[in-house]
């Protein structure tokens, strides 16, 4: 099929804005890889000018992607915009995504500039852009709550200056699917040369409407779709990118466009980021939510039984859900374990192989049938938080009916070892109590929950805690055979991730 939405991935970038979902510059590099293998077209790495941190994640990727275009953000500043170009400058297809917001709310209230202010901004921002970058995209924000002859004559002015996509965000998720296509319509007639741009949309969930407003967009003509894996992002989240893939594939016969994403790695993808932001997604969630095939009713038990199409519209295997047990077990090799891995689109220096092979034959021996999940839980936390600055090193819990629970943790603090026992409430309260003792943070514990990784009494257990210190929030996640121990992994993880933020603080950003 000719026609082909551009798929634009902006998990490392909005995705990153969600509360709590900070990421660290080796998880970048991971989902961004797993981003390219799934035939994402762009990729957002990043905001450059936002910190240090994020300046050197957007370089890195760029150097790491080859098929993909490695796209970061930049406000209409000249500061912003280069760099911006800097930080993309080593991708082969590098792109600069500029934005200023053009809705009269946002005029008046926050840049309190006048609308031929604005253009003129736009216009210059451009116009420096594409002195340093062939490819530049302008955002026009808070798209959607603007005056429509406003907007095209914003746009007008981006083509003018050598623009050649055009972003009408819906920034606040404010838009309904019938409207939104009608603006899109409206910008793809009123404004002068649309032909040499690409209209494209980005569009917020506040209504739980992102997925439709971007579908009903593409059905407008709008060819690129910013989308987030498992919908992350700023507030209530972005589109979803597996939303808007597998509605585009199951009802090809409707849109007539294709993508070019390997939905068979979806749900590899999926499970990564939650991993690496510790965000949980919903069990109903469309397409990667833990129910999503899981058929309930005995008269639909029944018909999926004698034909999976009378109640299953896609097949699992199609985004990459298959029956989940390893071969693998005890016995097995470093060889077989790196190729189930390769296979699983793990693709691991021999030094982080050797750390999760150990750490599989430990959790081998003690648990029969080990799961995807279980690998990806041990190649997550064993590679990608290994330069954390808190780690844990023993964990001994005396609990009970008849015991006042009590831990004794030892932790490695920048190298060097310290331990401490505390009472509690209970053996979490207890091991929290000895973490933050030898930590010494002021974190508060705003959330805490435990579910299973997979079926069965010997599941792995997986906590997600959420821990606020001086007005940062973040989210931190561990898994273990011992729930006690998870629960420990989940709270140093969030320490850890809060001493990364602390070390890359985001300055306030107007309206990003
Ligand atoms: O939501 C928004 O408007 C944005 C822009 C920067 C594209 O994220
Ligand atoms: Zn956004």
């Amino acid at each position: 099929m000719e026609d082909r939405v551009i798929i634009f991935d902006t998990t490392l970038r909005d995705g990153e804005q969600s509360p709590g979902a900070t990421m660290n510059t080796a998880e970048k590099l991971r989902i961004a890889s797993k981003l390219e293998e799934l035939g994402v077209d762009v990729i957002e790495a990043g905001f450059p000018a936002a910190s240090p941190g994020d300046f050197d994640a957007v370089r890195q990727i760029a150097q790491q992607i080859q098929k993909s275009t490695v796209c970061g953000l930049a406000r209409a500043i000249p500061d912003d915009i280069r760099t911006c170009a800097e930080a993309v400058k080593p991708a082969k297809y590098p792109r600069i995504h500029t934005f200023v917001s053009t809705s009269e709310i946002h005029l008046k209230y926050q840049m309190k500039k006048s609308q031929e202010e604005v253009l003129e901004i736009a216009r210059q921002a451009v116009r420096l852009a594409k002195s340093l970058c062939d490819d530049v995209e302008f955002s026009a924000m808070d798209a959607s709550r603007s005056d429509r002859d406003f907007l095209c004559r914003v746009f007008e002015a981006a083509i003018e200056e050598g623009a050649k996509t055009l972003n009408i965000p819906d920034t606040v998720g404010y838009a309904i699917p019938e409207e939104f296509a009608a603006l899109v319509d409206y910008v793809m007639k009123n404004t002068k040369n649309i032909d040499k741009a690409i209209v494209s949309v980005h569009c917020h969930n506040d209504l739980g409407l992102a997925t439709s407003n971007t579908l009903a967009a593409i059905r407008a003509g709008a060819r690129q779709a910013e989308v987030a894996i498992n919908g992350i992002g700023e507030r209530a989240g972005n589109t979803s990118l597996e939303e808007v893939v597998m509605s585009l594939k199951t009802r090809q016969d409707l849109f007539k466009v294709d993508t070019r994403i390997d939905t068979t790695k979806i749900v590899p993808i999926s499970r990564l980021v939650t991993m690496i932001t510790g965000i949980q997604v919903q069990p109903n969630k469309a397409i990667v939510g833990a129910n999503a095939f899981a058929h309930e009713s005995g008269i639909h038990q029944d018909g999926v039984l004698k034909n999976p199409m009378t109640y299953e519209i896609i097949r699992p295997e199609t985004i990459g859900l298959h029956s989940n047990k390893l071969v693998l077990g005890k016995h097995s090799g470093k060889h077989a374990i790196r190729s189930y891995l390769a296979d699983m689109g793990y693709r691991l220096t021999d030094d982080e192989l050797q750390s999760v092979f150990e750490k599989f034959k430990n959790l081998a021996d003690r648990k029969k049938d080990i799961a995807d999940e279980d690998l990806e839980a041990i190649v997550n936390e064993g590679v990608l938080r290994s330069s954390a600055l808190f780690k844990l090193e023993y964990l001994h819990i005396a609990s009970g009916t008849t015991v006042d629970p009590m831990a004794h943790v030892k932790l490695l603090i920048n190298g060097r070892s310290a331990e401490e026992s505390c009472k509690g409430n209970g053996p979490i309260d207890a091991a929290y109590k000895a973490i933050a003792s030898l930590t010494r943070t002021s974190a508060t514990l705003m959330r805490f929950s435990i579910s299973a990784l997979t079926d069965g009494t010997d599941a792995q257990g997986e906590v997600t805690v959420r821990l606020k210190e001086d007005g940062l929030v973040a989210l931190g996640r561990g898994s273990d055979l011992d729930i006690i121990t998870a629960s420990a992994k989940a709270y140093i993880d969030g320490l850890n991730r809060l001493e990364h933020m602390k070390a890359n603080p985001v300055p306030v950003q107007d309206g990003v």
